[in-house]
C-alpha cells in the first residue's frame, strides 16, 4: 500500500514537472560570494606591503581611471575584514571566494622575503572564516603583480612563470592546512587582453596583436607550474583542489547560415578556448582555428612566423589536465557575424577574430557600457562547456550586475533571479555546476572605471573616511534564495 502511494506521488510529481526535474537547488550545490584584494583592501603601502601595478598605474596615470580614483584606500577591508566576514555571514553563504595580494605577502614580488603582516593578515580572514563554518576560496592573481615583476617584462616574460610557482609553493605552505580550493588565475583573456592588448589596465601597455599572445603562454605555464607544485609537494597532506577561473562571453549565430555559425565558434574558441583548450580539452594545445587564423593572418602582414606563440610538445602536455574544477566567470552575450570589426587595428586580437559583434537593441542594459542582461546566454554557454569539454566540473565563480548604486536595486535582483533561473535549467540539462559565486560583495575599485559602477551587495560610502556599509535590497534578496534553495518565480524550464 504505502509502496503503491509513493509511486503514484512520484508519477504526479514527474507529470506536473515534465522536463524540469528540479525546482530546488540540489543539496550538493553551494553558494558564495567574491571580491578581490586590490579592489577593496587599501593600505596600499602600510604594514611593509610593496607596490603592485595597479598602485603606481593609478599613481602614475589618473585620467587613465573614469573618476581619477586610486585603490589607496578602496573599502578599507585592510582593517574592516571582520565587518566584512561578517556580513558574508549574514548572507547564509557556505564559501567566501577572496583574493590574496602578492606584494602584500611578498613584498618585491620573489619569495625570499615574506612579509609577517601580510601572513598575519590573511591567517586572520581565514581562521575567522572558518570559525564562522565560512569555507575560504582563494585566488592567488586577481590582476595586482607586484611592481618589480612587471619591471622585468610581466607576464609577458616566461621567467615571471617561476616566479609565481614561488609565490603559489609560500601561500599553499603558509594557509594550506585550511584553505581547500584555489584559484591560480583569474580571467587569463581579461588579463592579457586589458593588459597588453589596449592597455585600458595597469600596467597599461597597448602592443596589439603582440603582447596579449606572449602574456597567455607565460601565464599558462605559470598556471600548469603551480598546480603540478600542488600535486607533487601538498595534495597528500592538503587533500585540496586546484582550478584556474575562465571569463567568457556567450557568442550567438546572428543567422543560421553557415559562414555566421562558423565565424560564432571561432569568437568562442578565440575568447574560451584561448586558455580553456590548452587545460580542459583532451589534446591540449590552443585550439586549432585560433592556431591556423592567427598564422595566417600574420603570415599575410609579412612577420616571418604566427604571432601566436606555438606550444611545443612538452609544453602541451604540461599543461594539459592541470585543473580539478573549471572557475567561469560570465556576464553577458554578444551576436556574431562573419566579417570586420570596424574600424580595428592591424594588427589585432579583434583584426585576428575578424567577426562582427552585435547587441539585440531590445536587451536591458547595464551601467557598464559592455554588460547587456542576456540569462539565456548562461544556459547555452553552459551546455556548449558541457559539451565540447566533457562535463566537467564547474564553479561558476563571478557573475555580477553593474549599476549606479542603488540601495533598492530591483534591476540587480531581476539579473540574478534570471541567471539563476537558467543556471537550475542547465542543471536540469545535466550541467556539472556545483557553485554560484555572486561578484560582489560590497562595491568597490573597479578598475579603470574607479567607483562609478557598483556591483555590491552591500553599498559602500566613499565619501566617509569610514567607508561604512548598507546592505542593498539585492542582499536579502540572496539571503532568501539561499535560505529556500530555490527561486521566486521559477516556473519554466
Ligand atoms: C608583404 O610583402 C609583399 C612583398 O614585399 C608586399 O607586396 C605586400 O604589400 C606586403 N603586405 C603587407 C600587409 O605589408
Ligand atoms: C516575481 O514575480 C513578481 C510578480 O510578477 C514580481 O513582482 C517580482 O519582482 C518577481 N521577483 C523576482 C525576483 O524577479
Ligand atoms: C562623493 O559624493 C559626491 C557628491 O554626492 C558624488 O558625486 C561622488 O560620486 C562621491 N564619490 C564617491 C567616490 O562615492
Ligand atoms: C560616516 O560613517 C560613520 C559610520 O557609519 C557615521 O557615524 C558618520 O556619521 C558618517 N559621516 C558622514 C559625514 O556621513
Ligand atoms: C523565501 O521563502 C519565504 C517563505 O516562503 C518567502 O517569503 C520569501 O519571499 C522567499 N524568498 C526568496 C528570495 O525566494
Amino acid at each position: 500500500m504505502y509502496l503503491k502511494i509513493i509511486i503514484f506521488i512520484a508519477f504526479i510529481k514527474f507529470i506536473r514537472n515534465g522536463d524540469c526535474q528540479i525546482h530546488e537547488f540540489p543539496s550538493y550545490f553551494e553558494f558564495g560570494i567574491s571580491t578581490s584584494a586590490y579592489q577593496i583592501e587599501g593600505a596600499w603601502n602600510e604594514d611593509g606591503k610593496g607596490e603592485n601595478i595597479w598602485d603606481r598605474f593609478t599613481h602614475e596615470y589618473p585620467n587613465r581611471i573614469a573618476d581619477r580614483s586610486t585603490g589607496d584606500i578602496a573599502c578599507d577591508s585592510y582593517r574592516q575584514w571582520e565587518n566584512d566576514i561578517n556580513l558574508v555571514k549574514d548572507l547564509g553563504v557556505t564559501y567566501y571566494r577572496f583574493s590574496i595580494s602578492w606584494s602584500r605577502l611578498l613584498p618585491t614580488g620573489f619569495s625570499n622575503k615574506i612579509n609577517p603582516a601580510g601572513v598575519r593578515y590573511y591567517n586572520n580572514i581565514i581562521d575567522k572564516l572558518l570559525q564562522n563554518d565560512i569555507e575560504p576560496m582563494v585566488t592567488l592573481y586577481h590582476w595586482d603583480l607586484p611592481q618589480p615583476l612587471q619591471d622585468l617584462g610581466g607576464l609577458t616574460n616566461p621567467v615571471i612563470a617561476k616566479y609565481f610557482r614561488d609565490y603559489a609553493i609560500v601561500v599553499y605552505t603558509l594557509f594550506g592546512d585550511r584553505v581547500k580550493k584555489w584559484i591560480t588565475f583569474n580571467e587569463p583573456w581579461s588579463i592579457c587582453l586589458s593588459t597588453y592588448e589596449n592597455g585600458n589596465h595597469a600596467p597599461g601597455i597597448a602592443m596589439p596583436g603582440i603582447g596579449c599572445y606572449l602574456c597567455s603562454k607565460v601565464l599558462l605555464l605559470a598556471h600548469a607550474k603551480a598546480y603540478h607544485a600542488y600535486d607533487k609537494r601538498f595534495r597528500k597532506t592538503q587533500n585540496g583542489i586546484v582550478g584556474i577561473t575562465i571569463s567568457t562571453f556567450w557568442y550567438e549565430s546572428k543567422t543560421l547560415s553557415e559562414k555566421d555559425a562558423v565565424a560564432t565558434e571561432r569568437a568562442l574558441q578565440m575568447n574560451f578556448g584561448w586558455c580553456m583548450n590548452p587545460i580542459f580539452s583532451n589534446k591540449g594545445d590552443f585550439p586549432k582555428v585560433m592556431k591556423d587564423r592567427i598564422e595566417f593572418v600574420s603570415k599575410s602582414q609579412n612577420f616571418s612566423e604566427s604571432r601566436l606563440p606555438t606550444l611545443t610538445p612538452s609544453e602541451i602536455k604540461y599543461i594539459q589536465g592541470t585543473y580539478d574544477f573549471l572557475g567561469l566567470n560570465h556576464y553577458t552575450t554578444r551576436f556574431i557575424e562573419e566579417g570586420n570589426l570596424t574600424p580595428s587595428q592591424v594588427p589585432s586580437f579583434d583584426d585576428d577574430v575578424g567577426v562582427k559583434m552585435e547587441v539585440d537593441p531590445k536587451w536591458e542594459k547595464s551601467a557598464a557600457h559592455w554588460l547587456f542582461v542576456v540569462p539565456w546566454g548562461f544556459r547555452r554557454l553552459l551546455n556548449w562547456i558541457r559539451v565540447k569539454y566533457n562535463n566537467p566540473l564547474v564553479f561558476v565563480t563571478e557573475n555580477g550586475y553593474p549599476d549606479k548604486g542603488e540601495l533598492n536595486d530591483e534591476a540587480r535582483i531581476r539579473y540574478h533571479n534570471q541567471y539563476l533561473t537558467e543556471l537550475l535549467n542547465s542543471i536540469n540539462d545535466g550541467c556539472n555546476v556545483q557553485r554560484y559565486t555572486l561578484w560582489s560583495l560590497t562595491d568597490n575599485m573597479e578598475w579603470s572605471s574607479g567607483y562609478t559602477l557598483k556591483f555590491g551587495l552591500y553599498y559602500v560610502d566613499f565619501n566617509n573616511s569610514s567607508r561604512p556599509r548598507l546592505p542593498k535590497s539585492s542582499a536579502s534578496y540572496y539571503k532568501g534564495v539561499i535560505n529556500n534553495r530555490s527561486l521566486p518565480n521559477f516556473t519554466n524550464c
